[in-house]
């Protein structure tokens, strides 16, 4: 290989910046050119694309974001849209394309392979944590201290009101943020999609808690989770529970931002050396990941089809906690 092109695409996350400094780096130590993608799969269609040397992903390791933006590209789920972007990785010379994003990201790059033979390798970075393949996605950990801090903040209001917050985090299909954020910041209950739940049960353990002598309360929801989502919830509790002061907390985007955390940090510099490395010894269409602290690559197929399980020890702790 001559040159490798890195992108990142889909939702940002911290911790990309420190995947992409690792992917420069390890083309310079292999020696080989490395070039940038700006705008996610936009830039390969519109040719926005610069050359990385070591020095241009200086000092930033530690900072949240991609300094190579990103975008979710409609023109790249059209024919034509890929047809312009195969034209310019050829223009450019680019022998394999490391991706760094989501499994909607993977589904891009396994559709570049199949029409165009381009070789490719993903790089899980999301804050949803929600990739088969990997113990953990980039950006999940800063995510989830993110949410916990924010959380911890809302509690000390809630305690002086004593009032009933629901909190949103984010988690489009997955709930890891809301019950491991939850978990450690100490959540009466947490609704999350993979646990079916229903109003009468978050009723009950509301009310386990006022028998207990609580006299605020955190439950934190998951954005995916199907009761309906916090407004309508805060809107039932209030009209089964009248007395009781109710609020409501979206998160939000303060999720996907902030300096990465260590993990993610160190998590992004394996798997962009892991990325370019595994392209240099043939792998193509396949992400790489790390489970139980190495480095193992898995098909684009099962990282996106597959289910990244939330542990059920997890959930069931929840109930012995809230006490
Ligand atoms: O996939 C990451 C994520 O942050 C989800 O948790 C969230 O639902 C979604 O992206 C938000 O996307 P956007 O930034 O496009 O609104």
């Amino acid at each position: 290989m001559n040159a490798i092109a890195v992108v990142t695409s889909g939702g940002d996350a911290p911790g990309m910046n420190a995947a992409l400094r690792a992917v420069v780096r390890a083309c310079s130590y292999h020696k080989i050119r490395c070039k940038g993608v700006r705008l996610g799969y936009q830039g390969l269609i519109t040719n926005d694309i610069v050359e990385l040397g070591p020095r241009s992903v200086s000092n930033i390791i530690n900072r949240g974001g991609t300094i190579l933006k990103t975008a979710r590209s409609s023109d790249f789920k059209t024919k034509e849209g890929r047809q312009k972007a195969f034209e310019n990785i050829q223009k450019n010379n680019i022998d394999g394309l490391v991706v760094i994003g989501g499994d909607g990201s993977f589904t891009g790059a396994m559709t570049l392979e199949k029409e165009f033979g381009i070789k490719t390798i993903g790089v899980p970075g999301t804050i949803d944590n929600d990739i088969f393949g990997t113990d953990s996605t980039i950006g999940y950990d800063t995510a989830l201290n993110t949410a916990m801090d924010a959380i911890d903040k809302i509690r000390d209001t809630a305690t002086s009101h004593n009032r009933l917050f629901f909190i949103e985090v984010m988690g489009r299909d997955a709930g890891f943020i809301a019950l491991n954020s939850g978990i450690a910041s100490g959540a009466q209950d947490i609704l999350i999609p993979e646990k079916k739940d229903d109003i009468e049960t978050l009723f009950s353990s509301i009310e386990r808690g006022e028998k207990a002598g609580k006299l605020s309360n955190i439950i934190v929801v998951a954005e995916g989770e199907e009761l309906g989502g916090v407004y309508d919830l805060a809107k039932f509790t209030k009209m089964k529970y009248p007395k009781f002061d109710v609020r409501v907390t979206v998160l939000g985007h303060i999720q996907r931002g902030g300096d990465p955390t260590c993990a993610d940090r160190v998590l992004g510099s394996r798997l962009g050396i892991a990325a370019v490395e595994g392209l240099l010894n043939g792998k193509s269409a396949v992400m790489a990941g790390i489970r139980s602290n190495k480095v193992v690559y898995t098909s684009f197929e099962d990282a996106i089809q597959k289910q990244n399980v939330i542990n059920k020890e997890l959930i069931r702790i929840v109930e012995i906690l809230a006490r």
